[in-house]
Parts: C-alpha cells; sequence; structure tokens
C-alpha cells in the first residue's frame, strides 16, 4: 500500500510519513521561511525510513536556507535583502548594491566611501598576470580566458585563502569584486589585440569598466555617465538571483572548503552555459540570425517543435511564471539609453519586440508562462553600449561574482552546512561478474553515429 505524508496535527510544526497502515515511519519538521514557500526538513528521512527523496534539477528542494535574495516566480519580484531591484537600479549604486548584498544591509555614506575605496585600490592585477593572458590563443572566448585566470588568482593570492578566517574571506571577496572587471575588459583587450588598460582609481566601478574596455593609450577617454548607468543597472539585476545554476555550483564548490577564487572559476564555468548566463549571447546571435521580422513565424515553429533542439533564447525561465522583473527594469533602460543616443528605430530593437509580441500571444508560450527572461534584454543593452556579443557573458559573470561572493560567505558562516554531497536513485545493473574480453560478444555500448568528418588532427606544433 502506498506511503502516504501528511500533516499531522498536535503541533502543526512537522509532518509525518506514515506506511499504508498509518504506522509513522518519520518525523518531518516544518521549517518556515520569512517570505515564499515553508520547507519540509527530509534530512533523517534515510535514517529513520530508509527512504531518499527523488528530485533531478532541484525543482522543489531548498539545499540552504539562505537571506540574501527572495524571488517570488509568479508575481514577478525580486528582492535584494529586503529591497526591490527596481528601487535599488533606481536609487543606488553597483558598489552600494555589492555592500548590500555582501553584508546584509545597506552601508552608511562612510561606510560606502571605505568599501569603495578599498575596491578601488585593489582593482590592478599583478603584473606576471599579463604574461599568463599571452598563453592563450588570440581568438579564446573571453568566458575561457576569465575562468582560466579567475583559477590562477589562488595562485597569486595563497596569503588569502584560509577560508575559516574572516580577514582573509574579507581580502579575497575585496580582491575578486575590485579584479573581475580589470580581468574581463584585459581578456577582451586580448582579444583585438589591443594593449591593456589599466584601472583609473579617480572613476567608479561602472564608467571604469568602460574605460579599461573602450580606451587606447593614444587619446584620452571620457566615459559617458549615460553608459555608465547602463551599465549600472545591467550589473545591480545580474548582481544575485538566490540559488541558480551558477550559484548552486560556487556553494557545492565552496562546501568543500575550496579557496574563493576555485569557487568563482567554477561559477563563471556554470553561468557560460547558453541556457544559464550564456543566453544572452545566444540571444543576440538568434536575433542577428533572424535577420528579419518575417523569419519570426519559422523561428516560433522550431521552439515548439520537440524534434527540433532550437528554442527561443531569452525565454523562459524554472522559476519566472510572470515577466521576469529584471526584464522589465533592462527593458526601460534600453528605451532611454536608445533615445538618449538619438538611436531611432533600432531594427535589432524592433525584431526584438515583435518577436516578444508574438511569443506572448502564442498558445504555446502563454500555456507555458514563458515570459522574456533577464537574457532577452540585457544582451541589447549590451550591443547599444558597443560591448561585442562574446563579451555579453564575461560581464554577466562580473556582476554575478557579487552574488556567488555573498553566498560562499553565508555558507562558510553557517554552522549548519556540510559538505555538498547528494544521494542517487541507482537504476544501474546488480553486481556481476567480469568476463574477459575474448568471451564477450559486442554489446553495442558504443554510439554508432552517422558519418561525419574524423577527429581533427591536431595542428603541429612546428606549423603552427
Ligand atoms: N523555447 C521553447 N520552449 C521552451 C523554452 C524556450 N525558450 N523554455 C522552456 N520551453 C518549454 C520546454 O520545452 C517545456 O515544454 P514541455 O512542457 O512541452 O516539455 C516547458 O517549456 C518547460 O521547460 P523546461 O525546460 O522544463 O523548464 P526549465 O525550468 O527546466 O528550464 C530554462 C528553464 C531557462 C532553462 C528554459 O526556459 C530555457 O532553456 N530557456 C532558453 C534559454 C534562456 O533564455 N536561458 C536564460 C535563463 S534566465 C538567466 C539565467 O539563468 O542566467
Amino acid at each position: 500500500m502506498a506511503e502516504s505524508i501528511h500533516k499531522p496535527v498536535q503541533d502543526g510544526e512537522a509532518y509525518e510519513l506514515a506506511d499504508g497502515k498509518g504506522k509513522a515511519r518519520a518525523r518531518l519538521p516544518l521549517l518556515h521561511a520569512t517570505l515564499g514557500a515553508d520547507a519540509v526538513d527530509v534530512r533523517h528521512l534515510l535514517d529513520d525510513a530508509n527512504l531518499l527523496t527523488y528530485d533531478p534539477g532541484f525543482s522543489s528542494t531548498a539545499s540552504c536556507s539562505s537571506a540574501i535574495t527572495f524571488v517570488d516566480g509568479d508575481n514577478g519580484v525580486l528582492l535584494y535583502r529586503g529591497y526591490s531591484i527596481d528601487e535599488l537600479v533606481e536609487k543606488s549604486s553597483f558598489l552600494e548594491v555589492a555592500f548590500l548584498l555582501l553584508f546584509g544591509e545597506l552601508p552608511s555614506q562612510a561606510e560606502l566611501d571605505q568599501f569603495a575605496h578599498d575596491i578601488t585600490h585593489h582593482t590592478m592585477l599583478h603584473e606576471q598576470l599579463a604574461s599568463f593572458y599571452r598563453g592563450f590563443r588570440r581568438d579564446a572566448h573571453p568566458m575561457a580566458v576569465m575562468l582560466g585566470v579567475v583559477g590562477a588568482l589562488s595562485a597569486f593570492y595563497p596569503d588569502s585563502i584560509d577560508v575559516f578566517d574572516p580577514r582573509q574571506r574579507l581580502i579575497s571577496i575585496e580582491r575578486l569584486v575590485a579584479k573581475l572587471p580589470t580581468i574581463a575588459a584585459m581578456a577582451y583587450k586580448y582579444t583585438i589585440g589591443q594593449p591593456f588598460v589599466y584601472p583609473r582609481n579617480d572613476l567608479d566601478y561602472c564608467s571604469n569598466l568602460l574605460h579599461m574596455m573602450f580606451s587606447v593609450p593614444a587619446e584620452p577617454y571620457v566615459p559617458n555617465p549615460l553608459y555608465a548607468k547602463a551599465v549600472n543597472a545591467l550589473l545591480i539585476v545580474q548582481a544575485d538571483h538566490e540559488q541558480n545554476a551558477s550559484t548552486s555550483t560556487v556553494r557545492t564548490v565552496g562546501s568543500s572548503r575550496a579557496n574563493p577564487f576555485a569557487c568563482v572559476a567554477a561559477g563563471i564555468s556554470s553561468l557560460w552555459g547558453p541556457i544559464h548566463g550564456g543566453a544572452n549571447e545566444a540571444v543576440l546571435t538568434m536575433l542577428q540570425q533572424l535577420g528579419s521580422k518575417d523569419q519570426i513565424p519559422d523561428a516560433i515553429r522550431r521552439a515548439k517543435d520537440k524534434d527540433d533542439p532550437f528554442r527561443l533564447m531569452g525565454f523562459g525561465h524554472r522559476v519566472y511564471k510572470s515577466y521576469d522583473p529584471r526584464a522589465k527594469v533592462l527593458r526601460v533602460i534600453y528605451d532611454q539609453l536608445l533615445e538618449a543616443t538619438g538611436v531611432k528605430n533600432d531594427p535589432l530593437f524592433e525584431l526584438a519586440k515583435e518577436l516578444e509580441h508574438i511569443a506572448l500571444e502564442d498558445e504555446y508560450f502563454v500555456s507555458r508562462k514563458l515570459y522574456p527572461n533577464v537574457d532577452f534584454y540585457s544582451g541589447l543593452i549590451m550591443k547599444a553600449l558597443g560591448i561585442p556579443i562574446n563579451m555579453f557573458t564575461a560581464v554577466f559573470a562580473l556582476a554575478r561574482t557579487v552574488g556567488w561572493l555573498s553566498h560562499w560567505k553565508e555558507l562558510i558562516e553557517d554552522p549548519e552546512q556540510r559538505i555538498a554531497r547528494p544521494r542517487q536513485l541507482y537504476v544501474g545493473p546488480a553486481k556481476r561478474d567480469y568476463v574477459p574480453p575474448a568471451h564477450r560478444g559486442s554489446n553495442g555500448a558504443l554510439p554508432k553515429l552517422p558519418a561525419g568528418p574524423a577527429m581533427p588532427a591536431e595542428r603541429s606544433i612546428v606549423g603552427a
């Protein structure tokens, strides 16, 4: 007879798992959330009832408790430490938001000045790192370069990798927040063959990013305040998003007590994927491939075809079942940017708006609650700022570094956290005996693929 979970009732503070005869097998205490769904504590389920929970993709699993970010996917709400992102974008700076996410409260003026000073004075990289870049091919993707360089920081700063020393934690956090824009800008400069540009301490965080990406030694560069404001909005909305794939990756890596540089490099790897942070690049590539509005119906048809791997990039979200509040904020910023720069009827924007309009009326997208997400508009803003497409995810990564570090810090400081070690539902063969190759028939284990090009020969070192 089936097991049943029912709420018992004496205290209303736990569920009880009972067998078919109503005999209690496990008590599942209820944990209360400040906002959003409460959680059932299943930590002792295996010991008490010899049962696992099964939740691939973690649709219904809270992997930790966190006080950083709250997402209400049904109502399109995103709060950082209780503050709405709309208000933060309108009134605050990225560094103020970074302080809020990392330390839990908005800073006083004196605290903000000190934090900005500390970040500003850690933006330079160890000069030896410039040689490190030169080991990459010029056509390397900036994300490939970034994850290598960020991972390598642990070799440059062995003095700040004791994760249990609060002072070393703070120094590492400040180093990473300060250096990520420099690292991203250098990855860009390297791919286009221009000299690396050193940071400037007289500029704010966002203007300095523009300076390091777009200035050249041959002439003076004055960052456009309007562009800096757009970057500020972009970085704020991308700074954190609770337990997304890359943040969960950072937490998993951090749970083994790996150093923060290694954790952030792992976050960058996870973010790079095209259905996570890589989607901003994929959106622009998709729009450019569409080219004109008459191609939209075919794209919609392909996105709905289950036999076609094509998806409408920038649409859909695991949590949001309404318009992504980040996309809403960025859409307004994008409009303002175009208006202020005098760009009328930008063809890509027209195409994006039409695609959005058609998708939002299509039964397939409506019934699945697939709305534009943050990546739909962040890519358009970056394009308008002159940021090349292959840098989009790198800019996302430098913003999200603040979120990753906030979660890493929370994890290390949380006495309840243990090494991440999920269980599995084993569905492989039962124990069997080894048979030598000569006595084995063909088992068809090697996949038979359709004919295609052979493995490319490696280029000879001499001729490369
Ligand atoms: N185009 C077409 N169909 C879609 C799309 C899409 N973009 N997204 C979801 N679906 C369909 C999906 O095929 C499934 O249909 P059915 O129920 O018939 O099988 C249904 O909607 C639910 O999708 P899912 O894949 O089970 O949902 P998920 O929560 O596992 O995935 C997602 C969420 C964001 C990975 C997915 O919506 C997607 O691949 N979107 C496109 C990539 C993208 O824009 N990613 C950026 C996400 S936001 C920023 C970030 O995470 O960094």
